[in-house]
C-alpha cells in the first residue's frame, strides 16, 4: 500500500475489503467476517460480528509478544518537576488492578464512568481500566467548572467518578474536589462512588469528602481480566460543544476505533512500535484520547504524557527539552502552542540548547495552521510541519498529508488531501458540488470510515439533525472551505456558532446563555473574533436593560466571573462591550457573522433581510471600522 491515489480509491470503492484488511492489525476475540454494516443507512456500523477488548489490544498483546519491558508511557511533569516511566508490563499491572477496583465498586460492561482528572498517568490508567471492563468512560476536561461537569453527569448517568485532588496551572492550583462536590449537588444522576487520586501539591483529599482513596484501593486490588465486547459496543463518550449550550455526547465504538487508530499511526503519522511519540494536548480532548492514549499504545509505541505548558514552565524551550530528553521522534500539538513559543522566543534561541537529532516531524491540528506559523516552525525546526484536519466527531484525521503512505508536497494553509475512507466534497447551500477553489460547506459522503462517531449518547434524533439531515447522504462537518485544483483541502473555519480558542472548542451559545442571565443584561451576542495567539477568542456585546445602573467595569467583572463559574476558566471570556443595539434580521436573528467581520476589520456583508440598518451603522461607528 504505497500509492495514495490507489489506497484512497480502494477505500471508497471497496470499503469492506479495505477495512477488513486493516482489521488484521488488531487482535480479535472473534475476528470479523465483514467490515461495513450498511443495512440501515444513513446509520452505519463497522465490524458488526467482531468481538475484542481495546485495553488488551493496547497492553496485554504487547506483553504477550515479549515486549513487556518496552516503555509504554513516559510521564513528564514540568509543573512538579517529576518524571515517571511505565513499561507495558507495569502499565498492564496498574490498569488490571484499577479495573479490579472499579469492578469492586460494581462497574461492569456498559456502565459509564466519568473521569475528571489532570494530566497524570492515573487518567490514562482509569481510561484503559474502563475499556478493560467494557465500561464506557467519559473524560471531562479539567478546565470545566462544576455546572459543566454536572451536565455531563446527568447525561451519562455514571456508576462512578474517578478524579484527583487537583490540577496545576502556572501560579495556581485547581482544586477539583469542591467542584466535584458541587457538580454532584447540581446533578440528578449523581453516582455514589467517587475515587480520588491524591496529589500532595493540591489540598483536599478523599477522606475530607468521605470518598475512596485511589492508593488505598489499589493496595489491595485484585487484577481484573479483559472483558469481551462487540466491536460496535461503546468505548467512550466525549462531550463536545455544539451550537446550543447542551454539549453533544460523541460516542466511539471499540472495533472501528481500534482499527482506524492503528491504521492512522502507521499511514497518517508513519510511526513504528520502536518510536517515542508525543502528543502535547490534554486527555480531556479528542486529540488526547486518540493520540496520547489509544493510538500509540495500540501500536505498541512509547507515548509521552506532558503536564505543563509550551511557555513559562519554565521557558519557551520546554517542548524542545521533552523531545531531547525522551528521544521523541514526532510531536503533535496545536498551532497555538507554536505561536506561544514563537512569541516568547522569536529566534528560537532555546532550540539550540537541545539535541533534536531524533525529531523527524511536527504535526499540528485543532485549528488552522496559519501560513506564518507554518513558515516559522518549518524554518526553525528543519523538519516537515504537517497540518491535518479533524474533529471530536471523527476521532482521527479527515484530511492529512499521509506520511506513511505517500508524503506529498506541503503547501501552507492546507491540511493536504482526504484520508482514505473520507470522501470529502464541498457543496453549496443546495447541496450541489462546487467547482475547484470555490468556497462552500465541507461534507463527507457516507459512510464515514471506522473510528468516527457511532452516534450521540442516547440521542439519535440529535445525531441525525446535527450531522445527517442538512445534505442527505452526507455528513455535515460544520466547517467551510474549498478544494484546489490539486485536490488539496483548505479548511477556512466553522460555519456555525462553534469557536476554537487555543485549540479548545467552545460554543458561543453557551457563553451567551450565561451572559444573558445577568440581571442588567437585556440581550447579548457572543462571537469569536480573531486573536493573534489563540486563533480566536470569545467577545461579548451587551445591550443593557432600560434603567440599568452599572458601570462598564463592574459589568465586565460580573460577566467574566459568571462565565468562569458556570463554564470554566477554559472559556477565556474577557471582552465585554456595551452597545446600544444588536443588528438583526427581520425575523430576529442576530447578525453574528456581520458583527464578526466588522470587529475583525473585514469587508462585511449586509443582508437584505436586515431589520434596522441604523443599528448596524451605530455599531460600525462605535467599533471604529468603516
Ligand atoms: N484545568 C484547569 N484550568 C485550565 C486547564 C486545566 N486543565 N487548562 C487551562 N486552564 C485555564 C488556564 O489556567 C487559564 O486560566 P486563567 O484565565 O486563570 O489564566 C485559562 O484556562 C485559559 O487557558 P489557555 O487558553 O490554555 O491559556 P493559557 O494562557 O493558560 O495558555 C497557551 C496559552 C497557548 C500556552 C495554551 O493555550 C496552550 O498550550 N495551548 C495548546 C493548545 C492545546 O493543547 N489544545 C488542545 C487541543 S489539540
Ligand atoms: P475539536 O472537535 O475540538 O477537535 O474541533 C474541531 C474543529 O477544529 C474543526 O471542526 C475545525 O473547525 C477546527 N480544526 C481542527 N483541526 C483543524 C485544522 N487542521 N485546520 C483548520 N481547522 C481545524
Amino acid at each position: 500500500m504505497a500509492n495514495y491515489a490507489d489506497a484512497f480509491a480502494r477505500s471508497i470503492d471497496d470499503p469492506d475489503g479495505f477495512w477488513l484488511e486493516a482489521a488484521s492489525a488488531i487482535d480479535w476475540m472473534t475476528p470479523p467476517t465483514k467490515a461495513l454494516d450498511d443495512s440501515a443507512p444513513p446509520i452505519y456500523r463497522w465490524f458488526p460480528d467482531g468481538t475484542l477488548n481495546t485495553s488488551s489490544n493496547a497492553l496485554d498483546r504487547h506483553v504477550a509478544a515479549g515486549r513487556g519491558d518496552r516503555d509504554a508511557l513516559i510521564w513528564d511533569s514540568a509543573m512538579v518537576g517529576e518524571k515517571r516511566t511505565y513499561t507495558y508490563a507495569q502499565l498492564l499491572d496498574e490498569v488490571s488492578r484499577f479495573a479490579g477496583v472499579l469492578a469492586g465498586q460494581g462497574v461492569s460492561k456498559g456502565d459509564r464512568v466519568i473521569i475528571y482528572m489532570p494530566m497524570i498517568p492515573e487518567a490514562a490508567i482509569a481510561m484503559l481500566a474502563c475499556a478493560r471492563l467494557g465500561a464506557v468512560h467519559s473524560v471531562v476536561f479539567g478546565g470545566f467548572a462544576a455546572p459543566e461537569l454536572a451536565t455531563r453527569i446527568d447525561d451519562a448517568a455514571p456508576v462512578a467518578i474517578v478524579t484527583a485532588s487537583g490540577g496545576l496551572e502556572p501560579g495556581r492550583t485547581v482544586e477539583y474536589l469542591p467542584m466535584v462536590r458541587d457538580a454532584l449537588g447540581l446533578s440528578e444522576m449523581a453516582p455514589s462512588t467517587v475515587i480520588v487520586k491524591d496529589r500532595p501539591q493540591v489540598s483536599g483529599s478523599a477522606t475530607d469528602f468521605g470518598w475512596l482513596d485511589w492508593d488505598q484501593q489499589m493496595a489491595t486490588a485484585e487484577p481484573a481480566d479483559a472483558v469481551e465486547v462487540a466491536a460496535t459496543d461503546p468505548l467512550y463518550i466525549l462531550y463536545t460543544s455544539g451550537t446550543t449550550g447542551k454539549p453533544k455526547g460523541v460516542v466511539r465504538d471499540n472495533g472501528g476505533h481500534a482499527v482506524a487508530l492503528a491504521w492512522s499511526m502507521r499511514y497518517v503519522y508513519d510511526v513504528s512500535p520502536e518510536d517515542v511519540w508525543w502528543t502535547a494536548s490534554d486527555v480531556g480532548w479528542v486529540v488526547g484520547h486518540s493520540y496520547i492514549v489509544y493510538g500509540p499504545l495500540l501500536l505498541g509505541a512509547t507515548t509521552v504524557m506532558y503536564e505543563g505548558k509550551p511557555v513559562g514552565t519554565p521557558d519557551a524551550g520546554a517542548f524542545w527539552r521533552v523531545i531531547a530528553e525522551h528521544g521523541v521522534s514526532a510531536l503533535f500539538t496545536a498551532p497555538t502552542a507554536i505561536r506561544a513559543i514563537r512569541k516568547a522566543d522569536p529566534e528560537a534561541a532555546e532550540l539550540a540548547k537541545y539535541d533534536m537529532s531524533k525529531f523527524t516531524t511536527l504535526f499540528a491540528a485543532g485549528e488552522r495552521l496559519d501560513p506564518d506559523t507554518f513558515a516559522w516552525a518549518s524554518a526553525k525546526l528543519g523538519v516537515p510541519v504537517v497540518d491535518h484536519w479533524w474533529q471530536t466527531e471523527t476521532g482521527w484525521a479527515i484530511v492529512a498529508n499521509l506520511r506513511g503512505l505517500e508524503p506529498m508536497p506541503l503547501k501552507p494553509g492546507t491540511a493536504t488531501v482526504p484520508v482514505p475512507g473520507f470522501n470529502v466534497q464541498v457543496v453549496d447551500a443546495d447541496g450541489k458540488q462546487v467547482a475547484a477553489t470555490a468556497e462552500g460547506n465541507i461534507v463527507v459522503k457516507l459512510p464515514l470510515p471506522p473510528g468516527t462517531l457511532a452516534g450521540l449518547w442516547q440521542d439519535e434524533a440529535r445525531f441525525r439533525s446535527s450531522y445527517l439531515q442538512a445534505f442527505p447522504g452526507y455528513y455535515l462537518t460544520g466547517d467551510s472551505g474549498y478544494i484546489d485544483e490539486d485536490g488539496y483541502v483548505f479548511v477556512l473555519g466553522r460555519s456555525d456558532d462553534v469557536i476554537n480558542v487555543a485549540g479548545h472548542r467552545l460554543s458561543t451559545g453557551s457563553i451567551e446563555a450565561v451572559v444573558a442571565a445577568h440581571p442588567d443584561v437585556a440581550e447579548c451576542a457572543v462571537i469569536g473574533i480573531h486573536d493573534d495567539l489563540k486563533g480566536q477568542r470569545p467577545s461579548g456585546y451587551v445591550v443593557l436593560k432600560a434603567g440599568a445602573n452599572i458601570s462598564d467595569d463592574a459589568l465586565r467583572a460580573d460577566l467574566v466571573k459568571m462565565v468562569r463559574d458556570e463554564i470554566g476558566a477554559v472559556a477565556t471570556f474577557r471582552d465585554v462591550t456595551v452597545v446600544q443595539g444588536l443588528p438583526k434580521t427581520r425575523s430576529g436573528k442576530i447578525l453574528r457573522k456581520t458583527m464578526r467581520q466588522i470587529v475583525d476589520g473585514e469587508e462585511y456583508s449586509v443582508p437584505s433581510t436586515i431589520e434596522d440598518k441604523s443599528v448596524l451603522d451605530a455599531l460600525v461607528e462605535q467599533l471604529g471600522q468603516e
